[in-house]
């Protein structure tokens, strides 16, 4: 495989369909940082909470534009996994990132443009030297238009739905699936009709419907698209 360059590679897509099991593969196997653009988005969902800014879906806009001077997203290296954990204001929040009541606000925060330009922002600063990949919903077509590969992730909703759930039980997390299935279709749906920013694919991204690939299959797909992507610039 042809590694001089260190190229920009964006993964985008709807929710639960393993955007990020993937996304931290290749970035393993390019020896690449691997950013999770979501956890920065849920980050200050959590500090919403906490706040008392945003509940029921409803988030209190004024509030959280006015804070947003006070909110710190770092990432930190962890030895024992390998990978980059959230930091809010100096703590790691890895764990209630993926708590349920950030999952049922995170796209009513993220609708806020101030709170979208914040995170460009800084995760632009993160990709300026390449070397990156980066998996979200609008990394190809705002954050790194310019990114030598875009893929766009897809998998049939019963299929995300199962994920997020065995995902959710081996965390160790209570889950339903009903409830589990409702909450990707309503992010699906806010995240995708949204003014700023929605959910769509790159006109130069490449599908990879993953509903019945498993993981190393997915890695012999990227591969070869890695090699002739490269191999053309
Ligand atoms: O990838 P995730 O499910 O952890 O993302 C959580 C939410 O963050 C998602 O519902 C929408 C928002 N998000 C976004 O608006 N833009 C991104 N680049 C990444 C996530």
């Amino acid at each position: 495989m042809k590694r001089k360059e260190r190229a920009i590679i964006a993964v985008d897509g709807y929710s639960s369909c393993g955007k990020s099991t993937f996304a931290k593969a290749i970035a393993r196997e390019l020896n690449y940082i691997y950013i999770d653009s979501g956890a920065m988005y849920r980050a200050v969902t959590l500090f919403a909470l906490r706040k008392g800014f945003v509940s029921g879906g409803v988030a209190d806009t004024t509030k959280i534009i006015s804070s947003l001077p006070e909110i710190k997203i770092t990432f930190r290296l962890n030895g024992d996994t390998g990978f980059n954990e959230t930091l809010l204001n100096g703590e790691s929040v890895e764990r209630e990132l993926r708590d349920r009541a950030v999952s049922d606000n995170v796209s009513a925060v993220s609708t806020i443009a101030e709170v979208r330009e914040k995170m460009v922002e800084l995760q632009r600063e993160m990709g300026a030297r390449g070397g990156i990949v980066m998996d979200g919903r609008d990394i190809g077509t705002v954050v790194f238009p310019d990114a030598q590969i875009k893929i766009f992730m897809t998998a049939t909703p019963a299929v995300r739905a199962q994920r997020r759930y065995l995902e959710l039980l081996e965390k160790g997390m209570q889950a339903d699936l009903t409830t589990v299935a409702n909450n990707i279709n309503d992010r699906d749906r806010i995240d995708s009709s949204r003014e700023i920013s929605p959910l769509r694919q790159a006109g130069d991204a490449v599908v990879l419907d993953n509903s019945e690939m498993t993981p190393e299959e997915q890695m012999v797909w990227f591969i070869k698209l890695f090699n002739e992507r490269m191999n053309e610039n």
